[in-house]
């Protein structure tokens, strides 16, 4: 993968770089900087647009090629429409297709303007920091590449055309929006290393990613930073501490679970939050054996624990006064002689019996134990984090993720975070009368719900409720957003790396009160 860099920089007409972007828009007049390359290229910039009216809708790059008439080759002018419709999400694309673009152009330095606005759609705070950080996010996320396994990497580039962006200058215009974007590009960089550490955890093949690489992983990547301590309960512990359902997933597999705690304890904070994360490494269904056409992806079953581990690394990073923990049980969910079996019957730390449906529900099973210990911490808030249900891509599509709460103040918090960092989120009700359908015949409750599946992602969450107790709760179903057949401007295709800006987003604004 690519390295790239991104620096704050003040404005110098005929500015020094190899390509400059000039975003227009349709209903706001061309600003200064816009107009010193307008005059440097004999008003040729002014000329086209006036000419050709729909480029300043339109969301490619008008390229110019300026022969030597400025300082840098090329100068490619975007249009954004109407500045009262921008967006933070808009300046995310615009940052990740900059990327792209020049990427392929032989390009190795390109400057984006910072743009000023007074109200951006989907934030209610348009600051500074937010649109260099958009800027600049989009950028930085663009450039990733799982090529961890191309033999060929270099000819494959040469073929691609790809060349090395290594740089991005985003252009202030005054001494205080330079301090503030410079702190705001510090955070991103931090912030899309974490993302990216997502990725590759996610990408990574299964047999690699296992629980012990997961806990090696949790202690390279954040036992490092000051505040942080990594504890990893290995199958003794496990057992030390009752933790059946961890273990009782795991049995048929021949990798050990290990239940990952991350924590992060700065010296001063007011609020403690729990971060509970599905990691289940593999999950092949287990005797309840998927069938091909769902077993393809399901090394990404463990993005829930990558997510919180990148979130405790980011706020230790960020230094964030928040105390942060994050709970992540990992374990591999595999058929064999020794699996856990459909009508089993499962005692967890929290000591309430489970009878086990089916054995690919495993996600909720690992979760109750964790979700139990979360309470040794007497956290503010519990969050969890997991890959639960095939239902909720039925319901919410590939784009979105599904809430249940049991507090308001949470979901109001965790939706604005999803707003801003468009990591969509929408909730779903817990509603009390379908907790019959996890009624068991013979034990406490049972990890499946109504025969049909109706609800699926809703009876899953409620499973998941009568293990926190009355604590201030979330559990965030992020089966869909985390993976992607696709790629779209800033994202590639496989693992998004959904999850750590949301978390963060929302820790940032949870410690900024
Ligand atoms: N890991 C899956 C959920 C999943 C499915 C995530 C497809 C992403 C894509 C989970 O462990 C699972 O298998 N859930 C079952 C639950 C059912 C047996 C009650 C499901 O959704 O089918
Ligand atoms: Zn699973
Ligand atoms: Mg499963």
């Amino acid at each position: 993968m690519q390295k790239v860099t991104a620096i704050a920089k003040r404005y110098t007409k005929n500015h020094d770089i190899e390509a400059v972007i000039l975003p227009v828009f349709s209903d706001e007049k061309d600003d200064s900087m816009f107009q010193d390359y307008d005059a440097l290229l004999n008003k040729q910039l002014s000329q086209t647009l006036d000419e050709n009216k729909f480029l300043r809708e339109d969301t490619t790059f008008t390229l110019f090629y300026t022969n030597k008439k400025t300082k840098a080759k090329l100068i490619a002018v975007v249009g954004l429409g109407k500045k009262e419709e921008l967006s933070l999400e808009k300046l995310r694309q615009l940052g990740g297709k900059s990327f792209s673009y020049f990427a392929e152009k032989n390009i190795s330095s390109v400057a984006l303007p910072l743009i000023s606005i007074k109200k951006l759609k989907d934030t209610d705070e348009s600051t500074t920091e937010k649109v260099a950080r958009a800027l600049t996010e989009g950028f930085m996320l663009a450039a990733y590449d799982y090529d961890q396994f191309k033999t060929k990497k270099e000819k494959e580039d040469k073929e691609k055309k790809k060349q090395k962006i290594a740089a991005m200058q985003l252009l202030v215009f005054n001494e205080a929006d330079f301090q503030k974007s410079q702190q705001a590009i510090a955070a991103v960089a931090t912030i899309v290393n974490n993302v990216n550490l997502v990725r590759d955890l996610i990408n990574g093949p299964p047999s690699i990613v296992t629980p012990e690489y997961m806990a090696q992983t949790a202690k390279k990547e954040i036992a490092n930073k000051p505040y942080t301590k990594i504890t990893i309960f290995d199958k003794k512990l496990l057992e030390k501490n009752k933790m059946n359902c961890i273990l009782g997933v795991s049995q048929g597999s021949v990798n050990e679970p290990k239940l990952i705690i991350a924590e992060y304890t700065p010296p001063k904070y007011t609020k403690t939050i729990v971060i509970v994360g599905k990691g289940v490494t593999y999950d092949s269904g287990g005797i309840n054996l998927k069938p091909t056409g769902y077993l393809e992806t399901m090394k990404d079953d463990m993005s829930g624990a990558a997510i919180v581990l990148a979130t405790v690394k980011t706020a230790a990073e960020l230094k964030l006064p928040v105390k942060l923990v994050a709970l992540a049980p990992c374990v591999e969910n595999m058929p064999s002689g020794s699996a856990l079996k459909p009508g089993d019957v499962l005692v967890g730390a929290s000591g309430k019996s489970i009878e086990i449906g089916n054995t690919d529900a495993e996600g909720r099973l690992i979760l109750s134990d964790a979700l139990h210990y979360a309470a040794t911490y007497k956290p503010d808030y519990i969050i969890d984090l997991a890959t639960l249900t095939g239902a909720c891509i039925v319901a919410l599509g590939n784009l979105c993720c599904a809430i249940m709460s049991n507090n308001d103040t949470l979901k109001q918090a965790i939706t604005k975070a999803g707003k801003e960092t468009n990591e969509k989120v929408w909730e779903l009700p817990l509603i009390e009368e379908y907790k019959d359908d996890i009624k068991s015949d013979i034990a406490d409750i049972k990890n499946i719900g109504a025969g049909k599946g109706e609800a699926g992602t809703i009876t899953a969450g409620l499973f998941l409720s009568e293990f926190v107790g009355d604590y201030k709760w979330m559990h965030i179903d992020i089966a869909g957003p985390v993976w992607t057949t696709k790629g779209s401007a800033y994202t590639q295709k496989g693992a998004t790396g959904y999850g750590v800006r949301l978390m963060t987003q929302f820790l940032i604004e949870l410690s900024a009160k």
